[in-house]
């Protein structure tokens, strides 16, 4: 998820409990236009997996984290019910000022309130419309919280408005969703948290680790179909973001897992010869041609350790489950 909001909107600080005044964000509706229009003409079509996330997508997000196929959701809920106090203690940070990184319905970081203890919670996501209302529940739930809510698209780097308390921060990426920037996205990011992280502060992230392929596959083909629908449901999106004319019914869900890569594959596939239009231009796809729609790198705990140290990171605290399925890292400036 990264730097044109697909909203239209770029980065905006969209409330505060404490009455922050509300930045609106440059309109870049063009923007993101011309983005999605120069993924459906590149020779290998490609649709960057943020425009996953409308409303209607990040309401699926949530339904695949309930499936049953989905392993990485109560893999990652386990670590934390058996770890949680160490992996807080290892952060070394009191009161922090806790930054939910692709913040979603907010569920996750406030069911740590009671052991993090934040001084202050700012939520970060791309789904402007989503965060509103998933930090309006915050605030209502603890009203003496100072809450933060910033839309914004962080998958090439993260850059907090300057409202937000410097001191302290604790960033918080669960649920592997580092999975999902490119290796050099993934290292352009890890070093932007490091920049703004100070010499109090930590990051604390989840991470997705290889594992059989039948259980990858399953957990990105499940048998209701909720990942098909959304993966599908980026076309009803670009359709209302670029102005294209995608008919659902004519692409099929498609994932598999890279091993070169160690990586979840996702792809739209045309069920039959298709003309994609919109306002100035048009694409044909052949039956069985592909758009990627997103990547899901499956790592190592070596591995990614190695990622952290290069990005300037120390790991101070790594836990894994018995099957080594999901790990959590903890890491300072090094
Ligand atoms: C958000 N991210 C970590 C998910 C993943 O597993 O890569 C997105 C997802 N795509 C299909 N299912 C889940």
């Amino acid at each position: 998820m990264s730097a044109p909001h697909p909203s239209g909107r770029d980065d905006a600080l969209v409330s505060s409990a404490r009455g922050a005044s509300i930045a609106p964000g440059r309109a870049v509706a063009g923007e993101v236009r011309t983005t999605i229009l120069a993924g459906l003409a590149a020779s290998s079509a490609y649709i960057p997996p943020r425009f996953f996330y409308d409303d209607q997508g990040s309401r699926l997000f949530s339904a695949i984290t309930a499936l049953e196929e989905y392993y990485p959701t109560r893999t990652e809920a386990g670590l934390l019910a058996r770890h949680l106090p160490a992996i807080a203690a290892a952060t070394g940070i009191e009161r922090p000022t806790f930054v939910d990184l692709g913040a979603g319905d907010c569920e996750k970081a406030s069911r740590l309130f009671p052991v993090v203890r934040p001084a202050s919670y700012v939520a970060v996501d791309i789904s402007d419309e989503f965060l509103r209302a998933s930090v309006a529940a915050v605030q209502r739930r603890f009203p003496d919280l100072e809450t933060y809510a910033f839309a914004t698209d962080f998958s090439e780097r993260l850059e907090l408005p300057d409202i937000v308390p410097t001191r302290r921060r604790l960033f918080f990426y669960p649920g592997s969703s580092i999975g999902n920037f490119t290796p050099d996205a993934a290292a352009a990011f890890l070093r932007s948290l490091r920049d703004q992280m100070g010499d109090d502060g930590a990051l604390w992230i989840g991470v997705d680790l290889q594992k059989p392929v039948d259980v990858l596959e399953r957990a990105y083909d499940d048998e209701l179909g909720v990942t098909a629908a959304f993966n599908k449901n980026v076309l009803r999106h670009v359709n209302r973001l670029a102005g294209t004319d995608f008919v659902l019914a004519d692409w099929r869900h498609v994932a598999f897992y890279e091993p070169r890569h160690h990586r979840i594959e996702m792809h739209l596939e045309a069920a039959r010869d298709v003309v994609v239009a919109w306002h100035g231009g048009r694409r044909a796809f052949r039956r069985g041609e592909r758009i990627h729609t997103e990547n899901s790198y499956k790592h190592t705990v070596a591995g990614f350790r190695e990622q952290l140290s290069a990005a300037g990171l120390r790991t101070v605290g790594a836990w894994t489950d018995p099957a080594e399925w999901f790990a959590f890292f903890v890491a300072r400036r090094a």
